[in-house]
């Protein structure tokens, strides 16, 4: 039977009982978490994409992408706190629809994480590019080696990313070296990304013309499937802004008062994200408009293209919003905040490397939870003798991200990645509705209201964001799920520690794989 390896949830708790951490974060630290993980590139630099794909609508699609994800996030919040665990989307899929639903999940999660990565390494790159090496430097970097070659379905007419794939692997040495972000330093890159988000909101809105909104969706609401413009497009692509906040679910059991705090940390964290989005869009947008620059069928060219970068060369394109890599920094230069706009750009600089460090420590996490069931090679989660890090993984997972930065556009890597993110997002809430029914006396200190509507809303919101990506993004996840039951059925399964009736479960995942990590509560008491 194909569907039969469905993990006891008895054996997933025992595990989280023998480990036992403290219960020490709140509501705010579970916030200050969860923002520290959303807030980067997908702001800071896709804000460009986002307008190149629906004009004004961009501040429609934060606001269709935060509902998305926010009904994701109460499901997230039930799991959560019935599943306390790392791996998150995985184990909770393991627990519910079984091992091979579960492996297209892990295998869709190395999607999300890893091409993040890629593309916070490409957005850091820009602002590294255009504020330190040439506001600062004086430095101009040449465009081929500032952007990638390749964009599916096209050219970007770039050679190579350089700063992007040199942050890329430098992050991946600081990973092997055992390098976390403790509690205190998220604080503190958390009020710089912030204070200057502020700051941008501040000194734009006031100065925001009604007429640099109209028209207000210049490509349509619906571009129509699979072409990834119109507001809703747009929205597919700045889901990518609010990803990151599922991190704050595997802190569940460090929590006081989950029932509260963990939904609080979770949907907090996004609504502020969404309203401080809505601000910078309509910010940005009022003060230099961002109408997209239109291909001659009167579609607007495609984000990263090397058609739209020839357009963005043109004198009457130039300053144009949607043709910079810097979209928040480039406002504040426009509208004659020079110093304003590098301080911005100093602190994207500052603050998104974090970003890549999570979510490339993310990643080597999945990988070791799915070895760890006997899917994925044991070697893979060997841990360095002296830096008590998975290096192996770490390096592999680096040097893929690296690479995927080197060569590609922000904007599509962020599509790829929402692909994968999406597809988990689903099954978290598939998982929520059949834990209510196969285990409905388990213990869930959080239970999401009215299920019945919110669970399904999720489902639906997923699918329609995914069907509303580009299709090369689309087409990502099934060649990308094909490769992975290939390795399922030829490797995993016969291997699967689950298949040979080995249900135990081990210690909680990164303490066992680092034995002298600490949970994140005690991060902040580094
Ligand atoms: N939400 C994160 C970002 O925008 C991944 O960079």
């Amino acid at each position: 039977m194909l569907f039969d390896r469905v993990k006891p949830l008895s054996a997933i708790l025992s595990a989280v009982e023998r480990n036992g951490l403290p219960r020490t974060l709140g509501a705010i630290q579970l916030m200050l978490f969860g923002i520290g993980c959303i807030i980067g590139t997908g702001i800071f630099v896709l804000t460009a994409a986002g307008a190149q794909k629906a004009g004004p609508g961009l501040m429609l699609a934060f606001v269709i992408a935060g509902a998305v994800c926010i009904v994701a996030a109460l499901c997230y919040s039930e799991i959560a706190s019935m599943i306390p665990v790392a791996g998150s989307a995985y184990t909770y899929s393991y627990a519910s629809v079984g091992e091979l639903l579960a492996w297209t999940v892990g295998w869709a999660l190395i999607m999300e994480y890893a091409i993040a990565a890629s593309a916070v390494s490409v957005g850091w790159a820009g602002y590294f590019s255009g504020t330190i090496l040439h506001e600062f430097l004086g430095i101009y970097l040449p465009p081929w080696l500032s952007a990638g070659p390749l964009v599916l379905g096209g050219s970007a007419g770039g050679f190579i990313n350089l700063p992007a794939l040199v942050i890329a692997l430098l992050v991946t040495w600081l990973l092997v070296i055992g390098t976390r972000e403790s509690a205190i330093f998220n604080t503190i890159l958390v009020a710089i990304k912030i204070t200057a988000l502020t700051i941008f909101v501040v000194l734009t809105l006031p100065q925001a013309e009604l007429a640099r909104f109209n028209p207000l969706l210049p490509a349509g609401l619906f571009g129509g499937f699979g072409t990834g413009v119109g507001a809703v497009g747009a929205a597919a692509t700045i889901f990518f802004a609010y990803v990151g906040f599922d991190a704050v679910s595997t802190a569940a059991e460090e929590t006081k008062n989950p029932q509260r705090n963990v939904p609080i940390g979770l949907v907090g964290s996004l609504l502020f994200c969404t309203v401080f989005y809505i601000l910078v869009a309509a910010g940005a947008i009022g003060t230099i408009g961002g109408q997209p620059i239109m291909g001659p069928n009167g579609v607007p060219f495609p984000a990263g293209s090397e058609e739209l970068a020839r357009q963005c060369a043109l004198a009457q394109y130039a300053g144009n919003l949607v043709c910079s890599d810097e979209a928040l920094a480039h406002v504040l230069r426009q509208i004659g905040y020079s110093g304003v706009g590098n301080f911005l750009g100093i602190a994207a600089f500052v603050a998104l490397p974090s970003v890549i460090l999570v979510l490339l420590f993310g990643q080597t996490r999945i990988f070791f939870v799915m070895s760890r069931d006997g899917l994925l090679p044991a070697s893979l989660a060997k841990v360095h003798p002296k830096y008590g890090t998975p290096y192996v993984v770490t390096i592999i997972t680096g040097i893929a991200v690296a690479l995927g930065a080197a060569f590609f556009p922000v904007g599509q890597l962020a599509d790829i990645s929402n692909a994968g993110t999406l597809y988990a997002f689903m099954m978290v809430a598939i998982a929520v509705l059949v834990l209510r029914k196969r285990e409905p006396a388990a213990e869930r200190s959080f239970r999401v209201p009215a299920v019945a509507v919110v669970a399904p809303l999720t489902i639906a919101g997923t699918i329609f964001l995914f069907l509303n990506l580009p299709y090369a993004a689309m087409l990502m996840l099934p060649g990308w799920s094909l490769v992975g039951l290939v390795v399922y059925f030829l490797y995993s399964r016969p291997r699967s520690l689950m298949g040979a009736g080995k249900v135990e479960v081990h210690e909680l995942d990164t303490d066992r794989l680092e034995p002298d990590t600490p949970g994140i509560a005690d991060r902040g008491r580094d």
